[in-house]
C-alpha cells in the first residue's frame, strides 16, 4: 500500500458537487490523498493525513487530470503544406485523409508506435491522462486491424474508424467499401476496440452508409462515435442520437432540431475548437448547446491535417475566448465532459474512489488556463497515482 499527499492546494477543482462548491466542486486550501492508485481522501490541507510521499504545492490550483475523448494519432507524415495552402485561401475538404493513408500504410508497425508514444508524451506534457485513439488511417482490414492493435498498447480508449474515408482504390464506390467493412474488417477489428466511429459528412459517408457502418460495429459489440456536421449541415447529430451514441463530435453547423435532439439524449456533444482553428472555420455555437441543455466535451482532436495540436489547454482558451463558454464550462468540459463522452465515471473527477489521476498548474486557479494562452502552465501530472510529468 502507498500513500501520496497532495498539500497547500489553493484552488481544488474535485467535478464533484458533493465534495467542494458548484458544480467544479471547488475547495480551498485543499489537499488530496491518493492510496494505491485511487484518491482516497479529499479535505482542507490543514487536517491532510500522514502519507509516503508529500507534495506541497504551496498554492498551486490542481484539477482532475484532462480526459482527451478524440484524437488520431495512428499515422504517419504531416500535412503541413495543406495547412499552410489553406491558410493562404484554400478550403478544407475531407479527401485530404487520403494523403495520411498513403503515408500510414507505407509505414512499419514501429514507426506508427513511435508516433503515437511521441504524441501521447506531449499529451501528457499539457495534462491530458486519459487519451482515446482512433484508427482511420489505413481503410484496409489488414491497416485497421494493425491500427486498433498500435492504439491498443498505449490506451484503452480504441476507437475503430473503420469509414474514414473511402480509400482511393474504392474512388467513387463508397457503397462497395462499406459493403467490405461490415463484411470483413468490422469482424477482424471489432475485439480490439471499445468503440466504432464514421465521418458522416459529404465527400465521406452519408446517412444510410454510416448507419450501415455503426450498426455493424454495434452488432459486434462496439459502442458508436460520430463526426458529424464538421464542415456543413447533415445527418450526423440525428443519427448519433437514433443510435444512442456515446458523442457526436465536431457539431459545428447544427440546427435547432440537432440541439433539441441532443438535448434530450444521452449522447454528448465534443467541441473540437482546434479543428475549426486549424481550417479556418466558423467555431461551434457552444452557447445555444449549453443553454439548451446539452452535454458538452472538449477535445483536441490531435490529426495530421485538421488540428496538429495534442493542447487541450489551448482547447480551453479557444473556447472561452471565441465560443463564449465561461472558464467553469471549458474546464468541465475537457475534464469531466470527456468522461461522459467516453462514458467513464473513474476519471475527470477528483473525489474518493476515483483514479488518482491529477494535474497541479504554475498558477493559482484554473482560471489561469484561459487567462493566461500558449503558456505552459501544466507543472505536475499524476496518473493512477504516480507522478508522470513534472516541468
Ligand atoms: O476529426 N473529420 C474527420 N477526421 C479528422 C480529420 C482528418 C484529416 O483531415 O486527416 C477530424 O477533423
Ligand atoms: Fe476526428
Amino acid at each position: 500500500m502507498s500513500t501520496t499527499a497532495l498539500t497547500g492546494i489553493g484552488v481544488l477543482v474535485t467535478n464533484d458537487p458533493t465534495v467542494g462548491e458548484g458544480r467544479l466542486g471547488i475547495r480551498r486550501d485543499a489537499a488530496v490523498v491518493f492510496e494505491d492508485g485511487v484518491v482516497a481522501w479529499v479535505g482542507n490541507s490543514a487536517d491532510a493525513p500522514a502519507a509516503d510521499i508529500a507534495h506541497d504545492l504551496d498554492g498551486r490550483a490542481v484539477l482532475p487530470g484532462f480526459v482527451e475523448s478524440h484524437s488520431h494519432l495512428v499515422f504517419a507524415g504531416d500535412r503541413a503544406e495543406e495547412f499552410a495552402a489553406r491558410m493562404s485561401g484554400q478550403k478544407y475538404a475531407a479527401g485530404g485523409i487520403r494523403t495520411t493513408i498513403e503515408a500510414t500504410r507505407a509505414a512499419t508497425d514501429e514507426q506508427l508506435a513511435a508516433n503515437v508514444r511521441r504524441l501521447l508524451d506531449e499529451s501528457v506534457r499539457t495534462g491530458s491522462t486519459t487519451v482515446e485513439c482512433k484508427s482511420g488511417y489505413g481503410q484496409t482490414v489488414e491497416h485497421e486491424l494493425r491500427s486498433v492493435q498500435v492504439a491498443g498498447r498505449f490506451t484503452e480508449e480504441v476507437t475503430l474508424l473503420a469509414a474514414h474515408v473511402p480509400p482511393p482504390e474504392y474512388a467513387g464506390r463508397a457503397d462497395d467499401y462499406v459493403a467490405m467493412v461490415v463484411g470483413e474488417m468490422i469482424p477482424k477489428c471489432a475485439p480490439h476496440a471499445t468503440w466504432i466511429d464514421v465521418f458522416c459528412e459529404e465527400g465521406a459517408f452519408d446517412r444510410d452508409q454510416s448507419h450501415a457502418v455503426l450498426t455493424a460495429g454495434m452488432a459486434h459489440g462496439l459502442v458508436p462515435r460520430v463526426h458529424g456536421n464538421q464542415l456543413r449541415q447533415g445527418p450526423g447529430v440525428q443519427l448519433a442520437v437514433e443510435l444512442g451514441a456515446a458523442s457526436v463530435d465536431h457539431v459545428t453547423h447544427v440546427n435547432a432540431d440537432d440541439i433539441e435532439a441532443l438535448a434530450h439524449s444521452d449522447t454528448v456533444a465534443t467541441l473540437l475548437p482546434g479543428a475549426d482553428f486549424s481550417t479556418r472555420s466558423r467555431y461551434p455555437d457552444a452557447r445555444a448547446l449549453l443553454d439548451a441543455g446539452v452535454t458538452v466535451a472538449l477535445g483536441a482532436d490531435c490529426n495530421p491535417g485538421t488540428s496538429y495540436t495534442t493542447s487541450l489547454p489551448f482547447c480551453i482558451a479557444i473556447a472561452v475566448r471565441d465560443l463564449r463558454m465561461t472558464p467553469d464550462e471549458a474546464v468541465w468540459a475537457a475534464t469531466a465532459g470527456g468522461a461522459k463522452a467516453l462514458r467513464r465515471s473513474d476519471i475527470g473527477v477528483l473525489s474518493p474512489g476515483a483514479r488518482a489521476d491529477a494535474i497541479a498548474l504554475d498558477a493559482p486557479s484554473y482560471l489561469h488556463l484561459a487567462y493566461r494562452p500558449g503558456v505552459p502552465l501544466i507543472s505536475r501530472v499524476w496518473r493512477g497515482g504516480a507522478l508522470v510529468h513534472t516541468n
